[in-house]
């Protein structure tokens, strides 16, 4: 009887399945999917697989290698995320790892299946240092059909000469040999030995494919985007709230990015973009270093990332909590813009309405204030485009043809005026950025980041109210 307690408190607790039909040992599943409850399920990532099948053309194969891990600086290396094809087609996020997908089914000596995965397999001693991994039978709770260790990639019988096209994209050839023939080198260098002398490979539709399938967002995607769309609006509201003349520009993203971790999120999308003053005009700034003053705009260009989804909310906000006149105009101005952009958001129109939209009130509106004399000087105060696809990617992919539903859009106009522009300098220095996320519908566009406030009435106001950041 003893012994028999003893066995049952050694069995582990089977708790865990994504994929309903194969269960895994608590002890054995990666930390990611042991703790988070709201995870894509199995057949997300099945149907996408199906999806990219119905795309390929007859005897072909797609093959997708992980992201590399990218080493910072001797023993450390950066945070590990995944390719977001690998992603949306597998839900792996473990490096290491080739999967091919078979246009039909093959017939190999002992099995036949239409996509095979060859990853980095259990390995108790590894996993001590690193986190615990799937590996090779934990794989199949992910719905993948066949799997195999990344060790046997190369010996692996398939004869790739007998497709009419081999598919791949974005082959990494700058990465590190971790003197393992299964890690990513050794399965790139496996991959050439297996292809060098063959003219069936195509190094650019799978690109165009993947862009296809991902610009149509399914529903358990918009659900993750809100929650990842929503947190950011959250730390936009805590900053306005926060925000005074005594505050840094990294202390304003330590608010941002304290309510993007506090409310879940596995990391910023991006480097969180806080410019105030003259750094206002500088669009991709993130060195985040300097002290604001009273009169500073700052622009607060953030997005959290909610397992693998991104957000990308841009507000502007002035350090003591008062827009200047001038500061006004440009700011109407932009946000002007930015409703004429997403109002021809709309399904069937070219990707490229908004920006139009865009560009046109704000060539407008500089040439009124006389800060341009030509149309064509608008370049030089706005000088990005007014949007881009969002999703696992914050520049995320598609095929920038015509707006469908399910497709999410930032629409993000800016006026940028630095010291020294030919202009009246009582302009100078004013640098405005407005960007809602826009989900395209049947029915018209849908701001999902429609929370954080945008208007000088509402920000304003809005930054009268007490903080709890102090
Ligand atoms: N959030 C930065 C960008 O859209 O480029
Ligand atoms: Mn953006």
């Amino acid at each position: 009887m003893k012994n028999l307690i003893v066995l049952f408190l050694l069995l582990p607790t089977i708790i865990y399945s994504q994929d309903n039909t194969i269960e895994l040992p608590k002890d054995t599943v990666p930390s990611n999917i042991l703790y988070d409850n709201d995870l894509l399920p199995a057949e997300f990532f099945k149907k996408n697989r199906e999806a990219l099948r119905q795309l390929l053309p007859n005897n072909s194969v797609a093959i997708f290698f992980t992201n590399p891990i990218r080493n910072r600086s001797n023993d450390v290396d950066y945070e590990y995320h995944q390719d977001p094809n690998f992603y949306y087609l597998t839900g792996l996020t473990e490096p290491h790892a080739v999967i091919l997908i078979f246009k039909e089914e093959q017939r190999f000596n002992n099995f036949t299946t239409d996509e095979i995965i060859f990853l980095q397999d259990k390995d108790l001693k590894n996993e001590m240092w690193t986190g615990k991994r799937l590996g090779v039978k934990g794989v199949l709770t992910l719905g993948i059909k066949k799997a195999m260790k990344n060790t046997d990639f190369l010996s692996f019988e398939s004869d790739l000469k007998d497709f009419d096209k081999i598919f791949t994209y974005n082959i990494r050839e700058d990465i590190i040999n971790h003197a393992d023939n299964g890690d990513l080198f050794g399965l790139i260098q496996s991959f050439h030995l297996k292809s060098q002398k063959l003219t069936n490979t195509d190094k650019e539709e799978l690109a165009y494919m993947m862009a296809k399938l991902r610009e149509v967002k399914k529903a358990e995607e918009i659900l993750l985007m809100r929650k990842a769309i929503t947190m950011t609006c959250d730390a936009q509201i805590e900053l306005m709230k926060a925000l005074k003349p005594s505050m840094t520009e990294y202390q304003s993203e330590a608010i941002v990015e304290y309510v993007f971790k506090k409310n879940g999120a596995e990391y910023p999308g991006f480097p969180s973009i806080m410019g105030g003053g003259e750094n206002s005009c500088i669009i991709h700034y993130t060195s985040n270093r300097k002290k604001l003053k009273g009169n500073d705009l700052l622009v607060s260009d953030i997005g959290a990332e909610y397992h693998g989804y991104t957000a990308d909310v841009t507000r502007t906000i002035p350090v003591d909590g008062h827009f200047s006149e001038e500061e006004k105009i440009i700011y109407k101005l932009v946000l002007k813009a930015q409703q004429a952009g997403i109002d021809s958001s709309k399904a069937g129109n070219k990707f490229w309405e908004p920006h139009n939209a865009a560009t046109k009130i704000i060539t407008e509106g500089l040439l009124e204030l006389g800060i341009i004399e030509k149309s064509y000087h608008v370049q030089r105060y706005f000088m990005h485009g007014t949007s881009h696809y969002l999703g696992l990617d914050v520049h995320d992919a598609g095929l920038y043809g015509t707006l469908q539903p399910g497709n999410v859009i930032t629409v993000e106009p800016g006026i940028y005026i630095p010291e020294g522009s030919e202009c009246d300098p009582k302009w100078w220095n004013i640098g405005i950025r407005i960007e809602d996320d826009i989900l395209i519908t049947e029915i018209g566009p849908e701001n999902l980041s429609a929370k954080a406030p945008r208007t000088i009435e509402a920000i304003e106001a809005l930054m009268k109210e007490d903080s709890s950041f102090e």
